[in-house]
């Protein structure tokens, strides 16, 4: 079977749209961390956004390997979430559910239709990337239980916290509102999450 003639193809287009519409959706959500001065989630946020960039590259060009003429009008055929408003919290928990079901399902499904296909190597970017969407929704779960419950930057025994702009470095409950070093705001300060 030729790639273009296949199922498998349709899900790369969709995957490819997928991942375009998440590195904006990302940039979105980092954009309103900013906003609320939490600068090292906004940067959490930004390299999600670039990795979502880089799948969607891949995906590009796996789509462009399958035609060596020009490529026209490819329709997208796939349903893409909707949910979130302008609430940073709840952006981060919905995304992290999306990229769940991304992971566990949409993609574990186009890598078994590839394989099943006789695609190896698309397969094999299907499995890639769903592992990446995996870790991802594993650290926007994190960021977004350490936002609700107040832990984000205050902990119930000393933690080291680092300054990301000058790197001053600190072992104590509360990360400084301000840093004494270079006098950056505590949205400067490193995340702590069981990830690193
Ligand atoms: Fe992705
Ligand atoms: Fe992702």
């Amino acid at each position: 079977m030729e790639l273009k003639n296949s199922k498998t193809f349709q899900n790369l287009i969709n995957a490819f749209a997928g991942e375009c519409q998440e590195h904006v959706r990302y940039k979105f959500m980092a954009y309103g961390a900013k906003t609320a001065k939490l600068f090292e989630v906004e940067c959490a946020l930004n390299e999600i956004s670039k990795n979502e960039f880089h799948h969607a590259r891949m995906f590009y060009t796996a789509i462009q390997k399958a035609d060596n003429g020009v490529i026209n009008n490819l329709n997208v055929n796939a349903g893409y979430p909707f949910k979130e408003k302008w609430d940073l919290l709840q952006n981060l928990q919905l995304s992290a559910q999306t990229e769940d079901e991304e992971s566990t399902k949409i993609y574990a499904e186009y890598a078994r239709t590839a394989h099943d296909e006789g695609f190896c190597e698309e397969a094999a970017l299907f499995e890639l990337v769903a592992a990446v969407e995996h870790c991802h929704s594993m650290q926007l779960n994190n960021i977004a239980a350490q936002i609700k419950d107040g832990t984000l930057y205050k902990r119930g025994e000393p933690v080291k916290w680092k300054c990301s702009n000058c790197g001053h470095e600190e072992t104590v409950n509360e990360a400084p509102l301000t840093c004494p070093l270079c006098k950056s705001e505590q949205g400067y300060v490193k995340l702590e999450l069981p990830d690193g």
